[in-house]
């Protein structure tokens, strides 16, 4: 018999710490009206001194652990998409498993940017489906905030720090109908991080420490397009027309990227999760992040079928297609 996956419980975890675009006015030159109009962004949670990715993945996983009833001890796998993990080794979901106590399962990071989480998704669902693993924990977590130049309007508006999860378990009935991903590495300059171990951390140039370099409206373009292409990709797939999806659970990188998604599914903004005025972009965190308050708000209901999307670096995008 095929064996699916299902998500059993969903939580996330922000910092308490609010940075308002008036807070941003102060110390970079820029305007509460321009970022709001451009992005939608209002506001963005920032990680404390100390706080780190692992501190935000944890909360967020015992929340979806415990929505879930599941105990860690039940996990045979935990895969946490991130850009900023706490070390360059161990992973950080490795952190993480020995802080839940669910030391002996398997536990490993994905890098893909925004798209981590969608990525860790489709990792852990396809382990299920080949009878691999029965109980995953799927995690986005992220502390961009960390890797901003702060003296860069272009960039440091945009992002924000948190994490979301979801516990996957082993059901006779879908759960995940389908995940679809894809990259492009030939479009690295139009946003990166210029830095790495192997590259070096070039301390000694200016401007050349750890930051997001972005081609803004360049990138603008290109998530359009691909996003665009893949909600037809996962519709077609499965056989489905975007009149029967009941939600779209898009990334949170621009009001406006998410307003281009929704009217290509000729979808109302009233059935599309919106999160990106209170979080800004968290990156990998985005998507789990907006499913949890869709979930915990009662608007998603179990039944309903979900449409998730992501677009980020390296370029990477990806989506899934969920029977909640
Ligand atoms: N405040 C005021 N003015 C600003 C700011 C700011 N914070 N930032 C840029 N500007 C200025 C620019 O300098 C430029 O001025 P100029 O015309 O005098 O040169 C002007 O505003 C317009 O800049 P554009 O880049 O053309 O503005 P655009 O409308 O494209 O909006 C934005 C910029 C918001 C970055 C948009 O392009 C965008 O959201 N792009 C996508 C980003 C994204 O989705 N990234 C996702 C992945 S992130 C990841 O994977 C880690």
């Amino acid at each position: 018999m095929a064996v699916f996956s299902r998500i059993a419980g969903t939580g996330s975890a922000l910092p308490a710490k609010v940075l308002t675009n008036k807070d941003l006015e102060q110390f970079v030159e820029t305007s509460d009206e321009w970022i709001a109009s451009r992005t939608g962004i209002r506001q963005r949670h920032v990680a404390s001194e100390g706080e780190t990715t692992a501190d935000l993945a944890e909360r967020a996983a015992r929340a979806a652990l415990a929505a879930a009833g599941v105990e860690p001890s039940e996990l045979d796998m935990i895969v946490l998409g991130t850009t900023t993990p706490d070390l360059i080794f161990p992973s950080t979901a490795c952190l993480v498993q020995h802080r839940l106590g669910a030391n002996g399962c398997a536990a490993f990071d994905v890098n893909a940017a925004c798209s981590g989480f969608l990525y860790a998704l489709s990792v852990g669902d396809s382990f299920i489906r080949a009878g691999n693993a029965r109980t995953v924990l799927v995690i986005g977590a992220e502390t961009l905030t960390r890797m901003l130049d702060w003296s860069d309007r272009n960039t440091c508006v945009l992002f924000g720090d948190g994490a979301g999860a979801v516990v996957l378990k082993a059901d006779a009935e879908a759960g995940i109908l389908s995940t679809h991903l894809h990259a492009d590495g030939g479009k690295k300059e139009l946003l990166y991080n210029p830095v790495g171990v192997s590259v070096g951390f070039k301390p000694e140039e200016k401007n050349a420490g750890v930051r997001v370099l972005m081609t803004g409206n360049e990138v603008f373009k290109h998530a359009v397009k691909a996003l665009d292409s893949v909600v037809d990709e996962t519709l077609a797939a499965n056989g489905l027309d975007k009149s029967d999806l009941d939600w779209l659970i898009p990334h949170q990188a621009n009001l406006r990227i998410i307003e281009a998604t929704a009217k290509r599914l000729e979808m109302s903004m009233d059935r599309v999760i919106v999160t990106v005025d209170k979080h800004g972009n968290t990156s990998a965190g985005s998507v789990p992040l907006a499913l949890d308050e869709a979930v915990r708000s009662g608007k998603v209901q179990r039944g309903q079928l979900l449409l998730l999307e992501a677009f980020g670096g390296g370029f990477t995008w990806g989506s899934a297609l969920i029977r909640y």
